[in-house]
């Protein structure tokens, strides 16, 4: 594939991770034996992602440092890159005279079955967010792919006239897209395969994962619905 340059509305598109880029091999890191042939190869390892989430959460602070903000921790997949997010924001806090009041509210979105985005998007948890009006608003995603997703969701969240939204997602794909909604703190951008753990599932597995994988084509057969 043509290599397709995210254009991110402040920052840079993150660590880029080539479509040639072969992996790590799991002989090289510790993982649960219980996902023993279901994986391909590591992506991102978990020390990376720490690594990497602790700068995000320094531009976010240079960024945002001077109001409070609301983080919107968009559940299943972000969980814990929002949870280790928060953690080094926090720990920023407690280090600096500069100290960001934070409050996080989790809302779930579900539009995935087996590998493939449904048409169908929920939004649980988001029905009344009028205590974001006037707020600052952190977004906070596991992945984004083609971007809809967070296009409806960005949608949603502006009616209730937040003061500002920013965005921060671990893991962008590189996938041709006519939609401008891309974060405006990308942790890596990935190529455009199927990734699981570090919270991102397949069929609500491999959540118990630290590293970012790509799942095998047994892994998917094993767990497909
Ligand atoms: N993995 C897990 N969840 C996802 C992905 C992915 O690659 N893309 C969109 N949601
Ligand atoms: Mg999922």
């Amino acid at each position: 594939m043509a290599d397709v340059v995210l254009q991110t509305k402040g920052g840079s598109g993150g660590i880029v991770i080539d479509d040639d880029w072969p992996g790590y091999s799991l002989d090289l890191f510790s993982y649960p034996a219980h996902y023993a042939g279901d994986l391909q190869c590591v992506v991102v390892p978990h020390g990376v992602i720490m690594d990497r989430t602790e700068r995000l959460a320094r531009d976010i602070m240079d960024d945002l440092g001077d109001h409070d903000i609301v983080v919107l921790c968009v559940l299943k997949g972000g969980y814990q890159f929002c949870a280790d997010l928060v953690d080094k924001i926090k720990a920023l806090s407690c280090n600096s005279d500069r100290t960001i009041p934070m409050r996080v509210h989790f809302i779930r979105l579900k539009s995935y079955l087996n590998d493939q985005s449904t048409e169908d998007l929920h939004i649980l948890g988001a029905e009344d967010l009028s205590f974001l009006a006037g707020k600052n608003v952190l977004i906070v995603e596991g992945i984004i792919g083609t971007g809809k997703t967070l296009k409806a969701l960005l949608k949603h969240v502006e009616a209730f006239q937040p003061k500002m939204i920013k965005v921060a997602g671990l893991l962008v794909k590189r996938v041709p897209r006519n939609t401008t909604s891309l974060p405006d703190y990308v942790g890596f951008e990935i190529p455009n395969r199927f990734v699981v753990g570090y919270a991102l599932d397949y069929n609500e597995y491999f959540r118990d994962l630290n590293h970012i994988c790509v799942i095998s084509d047994s892994g998917k057969m094993k767990y497909k619905i």
